[in-house]
């Protein structure tokens, strides 16, 4: 069997293959001073709360050191700080400002990712209502529950009520079963292109942030690139349908800046091994030819578990 491919491992992949424009988020995220401010406890892998400063700048962003990541039996060891980089760099190649700046970088703990922190927003400001209104948790009758951000459970008799897209039916806690809906939101849209054009392994309900500026952020892409489909997560609620007009567009920019010797190519070069570069392109053109969200392998969607 031959040996399987490595990617580079992180130390050599620190310098990016071209300056980041001075002045830019990037810029700061890579050049600054960086002093860890504390660890967020809940995460899986080490996930340290730092700020950064370059020349008067100062920005929060959080940086997860390679020596931190937690082995997982489907993913090489030591890559997911690189996978969370391309991510990015995909995102930004599609012209959707959807993942923070993100950049490879040293830290205090060695190598690892660093990206810009966003502030979660108190109130979720395109959050659709269901009918009669946004219900309070507990309610059950008259509209979905929220569970969490920009999702919901719904009565499983129903289709999924309006402003809202059906995941699958899911068991309550305390007996029963209800829909698992998630808002029919453009934003979110882009981000189930993004999860396909990347095979997001891991798309659950707190990689989703809103600033309170409106914008909505996707985090934690340190699972994505497999060459196998892996795609798990919430937002099947336009599997099958024709993809809107500005995700062709924005799939037509990303086919383009994949080619040959691109920039985008030698980058993602340095991150991901030559079989995943190549599986990325070969989803893009597969998008591209379908012209739909992708559905569901198996015979349930392939959820994450906590959805939240
Ligand atoms: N860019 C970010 N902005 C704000 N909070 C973040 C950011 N990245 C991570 N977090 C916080 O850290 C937690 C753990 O991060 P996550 O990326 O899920 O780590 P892990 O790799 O362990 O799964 C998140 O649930 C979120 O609360
Ligand atoms: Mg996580």
């Amino acid at each position: 069997m031959p040996a399987p491919e490595r990617v580079p491992p992180g130390p050599v992949t620190t310098a990016p293959a071209e300056p980041a424009p001075a002045g830019s988020v990037t810029a700061l995220l890579t050049g600054g001073e960086l002093t860890v401010r504390g660890r967020i406890a809940e995460a899986s892998n080490a996930v340290l709360h730092c700020t950064v400063v370059h020349q008067g700048r100062t920005a929060a962003c959080v940086y997860k050191p390679v020596a931190g990541e937690q082995p997982l039996w489907d993913f090489p060891d030591g890559t997911l700080a690189q996978r969370e980089v391309a991510a990015y760099e995909v995102c930004a190649a599609l012209g959707w400002e959807l993942i923070p700046p993100t950049v490879l970088r040293e830290g205090p703990y060695g190598p690892g990712m660093v990206q810009l922190w966003i502030d979660q927003a108190d109130e979720e400001p395109g959050e659709p209502a269901g009918p009669g209104g946004a219900p309070e948790a507990g309610e059950n009758a008259s509209g979905p529950v929220p569970v969490g951000h920009l999702l919901a459970l719904a009565d499983a008799e129903r289709p999924a009520p309006e402003g809202w897209r059906a995941i699958g039916l899911a068991e309550v806690p305390g007996g029963g079963t209800a829909l698992l809906v998630h808002a029919d939101d453009a934003r979110l849209r882009r981000l189930a292109v993004l999860d396909a054009v990347i095979n997001n392994s891991d798309r659950k309900g707190g990689h989703l942030l809103t600033s309170a500026d409106g914008r909505l952020h996707g985090i934690d892409h340190g699972v994505t690139f497999h060459t196998e489909d892996k795609l798990r997560t919430l937002l099947w609620g336009w599997a099958g349908e024709p993809l809107p007009e500005e995700a062709v567009a924005a799939l037509g920019r990303l086919a383009a800046a994949l080619g040959e010797d691109a920039p985008l190519t030698t980058r993602l070069a340095a991150l991901l091994t030559p079989a995943e570069v190549a599986a990325l392109r070969d989803r893009v053109a597969a998008l591209l030819a379908s012209g739909t969200h992708p559905v569901p392998g198996g015979e349930w969607p392939a959820i994450p578990w906590p959805p939240v």
